[in-house]
């Protein structure tokens, strides 16, 4: 398994029907391959979040960093992610305003109730648990920071 998270700074310009293109294309490739995932894409910048086998991923960043219509700006793996974080997004469109309304007590309450009642996958839950919790408080000490 490896995961891949990369900044992108757009070299073309991309209407909603670009982005709707090029998602299209890209999910319908990834399930070939077996790469899950998310693409955001605000103020001319993406961030792509890739996830599948090692050798799955690196030809895909090959031909995606390749790709003429934006510049790769910083790429980075990332550890210790054992199992896949999305099962069937083979390329999912995350808009900003879905990034911001994704309410992530929400989420958090949501696994604890799933612990509540389903005896699977408890270990699984509490790790989705901490990672949010974890991204709460990078928010936080960002915000006192005075970055957001
Ligand atoms: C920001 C961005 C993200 C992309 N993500 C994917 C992707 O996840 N999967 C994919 O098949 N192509 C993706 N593409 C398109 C590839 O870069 C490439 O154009 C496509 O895979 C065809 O490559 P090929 O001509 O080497 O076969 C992306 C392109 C851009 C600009």
């Amino acid at each position: 398994m490896k995961s891949i998270v990369y900044l992108s700074e757009a070299k073309v310009e991309f209407s909603e029907d670009d982005l709707s293109d090029l998602v299209t294309l890209a999910s319908s490739k990834n399930r070939l391959c077996g790469i899950t995932g998310y693409l955001c894409f605000s103020r001319g910048r993406f961030i792509q979040y890739l996830e599948g086998s090692s050798n799955a991923v690196n030809e895909m960043m090959e031909s995606i960093r390749r790709d003429p219509r934006h510049e790769l700006i910083y790429e980075t793996e990332i550890p210790e992610i054992r199992h896949r974080v999305f099962d069937t997004w083979w390329m999912r469109h995350i808009t900003k305003d879905e990034l911001n309304a994704f309410q992530l007590e929400h989420c958090i309450e949501q696994n604890l109730l799933y612990i509540k009642s389903n005896f699977f996958f408890k270990d699984k839950c509490r790790e989705y648990i901490r990672e949010n919790i974890r991204t709460i408080s990078s928010i936080y000490r960002a915000q006192k920071k005075g970055f957001l």
